[in-house]
């Protein structure tokens, strides 16, 4: 009998004990949905510039307003072989979805491929890789950009003059594009193209690639920088030899803190802006997070802005 009685509580305790566990699961349900977390693995080739602190701003900007996201930075230093690594890393940690901002096009197309290949969306951002295995490429249109700093830089000179190109990195995408962008732009014009250099995207590399021109040239009438960088180092060369009011400066990026700057400064006489793309990278994850098929290229719009229209937001390319 005390056996029987003992037995029947035990069960009745066991079984309160299970009802209140899963009332408990139940409410807690409720008053706050469980939310999966997922995981992006940002892979940035440098933070050098500013545009790439920007760039890095935009996406965790984006992101904090999807509690549910949780970006990985990684800062590949300007080094093709550990922006690899970088995103062997990301697949072997199995994130849910990767950014990068190649630093190169060729070195990174077979990792991202793989990554891709493995079912993982990649969104490729401002420099692209070759052939199309990745999600989805985001960026502005390099050959308008610099066809449109070609064709303004005509028009600013009259057809005449001696020009000064300093390139991006050769073996990135928008070094190629600014550059035969820029040589369509200034086609059937009389200006001609006195000296030109790989100033990898650095403003120290330009500054050393300006010195060198300035020795060789007497007559400059325009440096065409590809980036804002590049171009504040061959003003600040120009203005170490004594010649910077000789000569005009034109670069590209357009940040307010940069480009925008420089050009409100009167150093610049136009920027053409070239926008990070960062929010837009967050926006199309959390799309194909939704179960969204993203487009598969994504083209960002750009602004020349110049003195007289700078203060106003600049003028749509
Ligand atoms: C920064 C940067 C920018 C340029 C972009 C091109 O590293 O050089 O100035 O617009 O990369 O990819």
């Amino acid at each position: 009998m005390k056996t029987k009685l003992f037995l029947l509580i035990a069960a009745s305790l066991i079984i309160l004990a299970c009802g209140k566990k899963e009332s408990k699961i139940t409410t807690a349900q409720k008053v706050k949905p469980t939310v999966k977390q997922k995981i992006i693995g940002m892979s940035q080739c440098n933070l050098g510039e500013p545009w790439r602190v920007q760039m890095n701003e935009d996406i965790k900007l984006a992101a904090a307003k999807h509690p549910e996201l949780k970006v990985i930075y990684k800062d590949a230093q300007n080094d093709s072989l550990k922006q690899v690594a970088q995103i062997e890393e990301f697949i072997s940690a199995g994130v849910d979805a990767i950014i990068v901002s190649p630093k190169e096009a060729a070195p990174l197309t077979p990792v991202i491929k793989t990554a891709f290949e493995k079912g993982i969306p990649v969104v490729v951002l401002d420099r692209r890789v070759n052939g199309d295995k990745y999600t989805c490429f985001i960026g502005a249109d390099n050959k308008k950009i610099g066809k449109a700093a070609g064709e303004w830089i005509v028009k600013k000179l009259g057809g005449n003059g001696n020009i000064v190109e300093l390139k991006g990195l050769m073996t990135s995408t928008p070094g190629q594009d600014r550059h035969s962008g820029f040589r369509a732009g200034i086609k059937g014009s009389n200006l001609k193209i006195i000296f030109e250099a790989d100033m990898k995207w650095l403003e120290p590399q330009a500054r050393k690639e300006m010195e060198s021109a300035l020795a060789r040239f007497k007559n400059i009438d325009l440096v065409y920088a590809h980036n804002d960088p590049g171009a504040h180092g061959a003003y600040l060369a120009a203005k170490a030899a004594g010649r910077e009011k000789e000569m005009i400066f034109v670069g590209i990026d357009g940040l307010p803190q940069e480009g925008r700057m420089y050009v409100k400064q009167g150093i610049l006489a136009a920027s053409f802006e070239y926008p990070t793309g960062g929010k837009e990278a967050v926006d199309t994850v959390v799309d194909i997070f939704g179960g969204k098929k993203p487009e598969k290229e994504i083209t960002l719009k750009s602004h020349v802005f110049t003195k007289d229209n700078v203060d106003k937001g600049g003028k749509w390319l």
